[in-house]
């Protein structure tokens, strides 16, 4: 993994390997694996920023399932703004389905929260949050996240599908904004 990576403006160092992505996901997919059996949950990836995540997540899943995509955007640069643009709608029928939502990273937990609250009035049988990424410090949700594979601090992180302004997704491992900057 290299020193420091420069995206933009600004340095980022590096914050969790790929080889200890590749345990998280691990873990999170035996917690999923246990949950599920004998049902067929509809996975829901909320793109852009899951999409590595949950390609890595599917090789260790070994339920029946089923795989769908939504497209949801409320950051700019390096804060949330607050709002939730929908930007690509499902496209699959929800209803008496089990969600789980795949998620790169839970911060104020708005973005969730919103999901959540969509997929429950199209009727979902349940709705579970997987997220990769958690910053306890930075949550607002008065939801709980079911399943986490790290609590992060509230600072921001670049790499293995999240990007700072467009870049840094495809970087493998992932990156955390150096303090002074
Ligand atoms: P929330 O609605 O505040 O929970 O924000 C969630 C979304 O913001 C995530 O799906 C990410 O796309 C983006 N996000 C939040 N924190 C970071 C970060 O540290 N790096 C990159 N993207 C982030
Ligand atoms: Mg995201």
């Amino acid at each position: 993994m290299a020193e420091t990576t420069k995206l933009h403006d600004l340095e980022f160092m590096p914050f969790l390997s790929a080889i200890e992505l590749s345990r998280v996901v691990d873990e999170l997919s035996e917690k999923i694996n246990i949950k599920y059996e004998g049902k067929t949950p509809l996975f829901v990836v909320v793109l852009n920023g899951a999409f590595m995540f949950a390609s890595d997540l599917f090789k260790k899943v070994s339920v029946d399932c089923e795989i769908s995509f939504l497209r949801v955007s409320s950051y700019r640069g390096t804060a949330s703004t607050g709002e939730v643009k929908e930007l690509m709608p499902i496209g699959t029928d929800v209803s008496g389905r089990d969600i789980i939502l795949l998620e790169d990273i839970v911060d104020t937990g708005k973005t969730m929260g919103e999901v959540k609250q969509k997929m429950k009035e199209a009727g979902a049988n349940s709705v579970n949050i997987c997220t990769l990424l958690f910053k306890p410090d930075a949550f607002q949700g008065d939801y709980l996240v079911d399943f986490v594979g790290v609590e992060i601090p509230d600072r921001f992180v670049v790499g293995y599908g999240l990007d700072y302004d467009g870049l840094g997704r495809n970087l493998p491992s992932l990156y955390q904004i150096k303090p002074n900057t």
